[in-house]
């Protein structure tokens, strides 16, 4: 999806066309290297520029900008803004906690080495503490669909660490294809307690990890026991640090992409 008139409501429409930050001015977001855009996106100036409306919590299009420093130049980029006041109440996950998990997610991802969230920060803007993520351009030629029903080998991973956090919503739009790789988006509900793996992701159920994710698993696993375990702990509830130490030991015991429980719902709807 593209933040063109289709995806972007404008907050305010009565404000003239040129509240849109003109294309050109943004950075091209996908060749930000990963720890100049959590910088930019931690210290940067937030502006909003709409709301995306297919998004089901309160899920804004912004851009962040830094001025030019001694040692850096300017930068712009466009992000996902989710103040944490804007998020739907669910039942199954405790109030104002969604923000959290996204970045608990983003520093899972990024630790373990696989680049599945774009960068995200947890941090004030306009209408309060939220995360912001930086803003992806997809690439609309590919077909994400397709990718899943084929077992497309470059989702595997997506599998694994959507087990690892316990993700309840892997959809397809929450894939996307960007520069021949597939990032991983909206990782709010997940790392609860209770086993709530819902996925379009199943084309590797029960099938053998493979020796590298093994040992990536096992990086993970005294990760988990050490410094990744702490940055959890500020982000999460020690429960649920503790169970996603016994995911990834079940992982490495069964030595298997998980099975979905028969006993309740194992794909996110609607699925795409
Ligand atoms: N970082 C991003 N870069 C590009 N597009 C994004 C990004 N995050 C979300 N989107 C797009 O916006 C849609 C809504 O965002 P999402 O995180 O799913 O919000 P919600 O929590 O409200 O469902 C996604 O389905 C995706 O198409
Ligand atoms: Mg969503």
């Amino acid at each position: 999806m593209d933040k063109d008139e289709r995806a972007v409501r404008r907050e305010d429409e009565s404000e003239p066309d040129d509240a849109l930050a003109p294309d050109d001015e943004l950075e091209p977001a996908n060749g930000i290297e990963p720890s100049t855009a959590l910088e930019l996106l931690r210290e940067g100036e937030l502006e909003i520029v709409g709301r995306l409306v297919d998004a089901t919590n309160v899920t804004l299009y912004a851009t962040v900008s830094c001025p030019a420093g001694p040692d850096r130049r300017a930068l712009k980029a466009g992000c996902v803004y989710k103040p944490i006041r804007g998020e739907r109440p669910l039942d199954d996950f405790p109030s104002g906690t969604l923000a959290f998990r996204e970045v608990a997610a983003h520093t899972v991802s990024s630790r373990a080495g696989w680049g599945i969230a774009p960068p995200t920060v947890f941090r004030d803007g306009p209408l309060g503490p939220g995360m912001a993520q930086l803003w992806l351009e997809v690439d609309e030629d590919v077909d994400v669909v397709s990718m899943i029903l084929t077992r497309d080998p470059s989702l595997r991973r997506m599998a694994l660490f959507d087990a690892v956090v316990n993700n309840a919503d892997r959809k397809g739009g929450h894939m996307l294809p960007v520069d021949g790789r597939v990032y991983g988006v909206d990782h709010g509900v997940t790392f609860s307690v209770d086993p709530k793996l819902r996925t379009v992701l199943w084309g590797w159920r029960g099938e053998q990890l493979t020796e590298d994710e093994v040992t990536l698993l096992e990086i993970l696993r005294s990760d988990l026991a050490s410094e990744l375990g702490l940055e959890l702990r500020e982000l999460l509830s020690r429960r649920e640090v503790a169970a996603t130490e016994r995911r990834v030991e079940s992982l490495l015991r069964h030595g298997t992409f998980p099975l979905p429980d028969l006993g309740r719902p194992a794909i996110p709807w609607p699925p795409f």
